[in-house]
């Protein structure tokens, strides 16, 4: 996706790229979830594969670059900000992390009605978080940043993308499968 763009590009717009392919598993967790309501058995496998995307991919993948790179940097002498939503996104990480356990939990129990509890707080909690990120948190970082400080994000982000490069390339594949079915 817009490739040759991507070298000058701001670091965070990475992660929104990130956040497409999140939302691409959420809507499909949400078809399942209408699925289920309407009487179909649940379909175990797929959010078994969806917890795995959730907690590889959404988690310890794209929250673990805001958490251990982004935000950090943000706290960095020299980067003033307006007002600081980082706590607030971490609470709304630790949320999500709370549904994913429920879940989990639920699937496991093989309990419908609690899995699709779980599954639509997670649904609505993240796409929330998202538009808050990219519409809020993300262009008011670069501002903060400039230019300089955000492509060395930027390359702190790739180092990540290569150590990660496998599970990603499945995630990403899961992603795109699960959009189209
Ligand atoms: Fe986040
Ligand atoms: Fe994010």
């Amino acid at each position: 996706m817009q490739k040759m763009k991507e070298k000058t590009a701001p670091a965070t717009k990475q992660l929104s790229e990130e956040h497409q392919v999140i939302l691409k598993v959420i809507a499909a967790v949400r078809a399942q979830c209408d699925r289920v309501e309407g009487g179909a058995a649940l379909d175990q496998a797929f959010f078994a594969r969806a917890v795995d995307f959730i907690k590889n991919y959404a988690d310890k993948f794209h929250h673990a670059k805001e958490e251990d790179i982004l935000f950090p940097e943000l706290g960095q002498p020299g980067v003033e900000m307006h007002c600081d939503p980082r706590g607030q996104m971490l609470h709304e990480h630790d949320l999500g992390r709370g549904f994913v356990r429920g879940l989990e939990a639920a699937l496991k129990a093989g309990k419908p009605a609690e899995l699709v509890e779980n599954a639509r707080g997670y649904c609505g909690l993240l796409e929330e978080h998202i538009y808050k990120e990219d519409n809020i948190l993300y262009p008011m970082a670069e501002e903060a940043m400039g230019a300089q400080r955000s492509a060395k994000l930027g390359e702190r982000f790739a180092a990540v993308d290569e150590k990660f490069a496998d599970a990603v390339k499945a995630h990403l594949a899961f992603a795109s499968q699960a959009a189209k079915d």
